[in-house]
């Protein structure tokens, strides 16, 4: 079984009208929708916004459905200049760049008194992945990296240099890391998905409403492409 998350209805809604044999379960509020995409044995669900939402979610799919594998998907903001609006992050790793115990001594995005607080992404996820891209979407550009989450719209350019500056990361957004911890603490291979909506500055709001559909679009086709190659792999 595969468990998707999607932090908001627009990027779960196309996922879900694609599944068959749908059976939909409401627990903490969010309604987990079993059944087939592509052949493939999923649970699609919308967690809400935010870390919180993630982990919660996470440890649903995990507790109540066995999940083998999680994927996230959505959309982010760019962190680098050569990662364009509709591009492709794929996470070698992931961490919270609003955790933050310097105060007692840690690095910025350390996690006080756990042994890790950079998540790896699953590496056979991730080679799946970028060969999909290159199939399904083969004018988008893909990059491997990491993705730093928030409990924050990073729209400010000042905010983004200190992020750039602190953790070296492609892009970032409000959920992937608390779903990768999640996966880590409960040992489940994961991997973000993200398009690229907007540069994270001060045109950020702007270009969001702007490019998100075409952003989320473009990780749909390739989730799509992922549940095909997955069947199989999974029973
Ligand atoms: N999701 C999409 N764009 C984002 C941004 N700039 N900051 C946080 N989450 C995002």
């Amino acid at each position: 079984m595969l468990g998707i998350i999607g932090a908001m209805t627009e990027e779960v809604l196309h996922l879900k009208e694609a599944m068959e044999d749908v059976e939909i379960r409401t627990i903490a509020t969010m309604d987990f929708y079993q059944g087939r995409l592509k052949g493939l044995d999923v649970v699609v669900v919308r967690s809400g916004i935010g870390k919180v939402n993630a982990a919660i979610c996470t440890q649903i799919l995990i507790d109540q459905y066995n999940v083998r594998r999680i994927i996230n998907t959505g959309i982010a903001g760019s962190l680098r200049s050569s990662i364009d609006i509709g591009d492709i992050v794929l996470s070698r790793d992931a961490m919270q760049h609003d955790m933050d115990a310097t105060g007692f001594g840690y690095k910025v995005g350390q996690i006080p008194q756990m042994e890790e607080s950079v998540f790896k992404g699953d590496r056979n996820m991730i080679y799946m992945a970028d060969m999909c891209c290159r199939k399904v979407i083969p004018q988008v550009g893909v990059h491997v990296g990491r993705i730093v989450s928030g409990d924050q719209f990073v729209s400010d350019q000042a905010k983004k240099a200190w992020i750039v500056k602190n953790f070296q990361a492609c892009c970032t957004e409000m959920e992937g890391a608390s779903i990768a911890q999640t996966a880590y603490l409960n040992n489940i291979p994961f991997l973000i998905v993200r398009a690229i909506s907007d540069k994270a500055d001060d045109s950020a709001e702007m270009d969001y409403a702007e490019f998100e559909r075409m952003a989320i679009d473009n990780s749909v086709k390739l989730i799509m492409a992922m549940a095909e190659e997955l069947v199989g792999f999974d029973r």
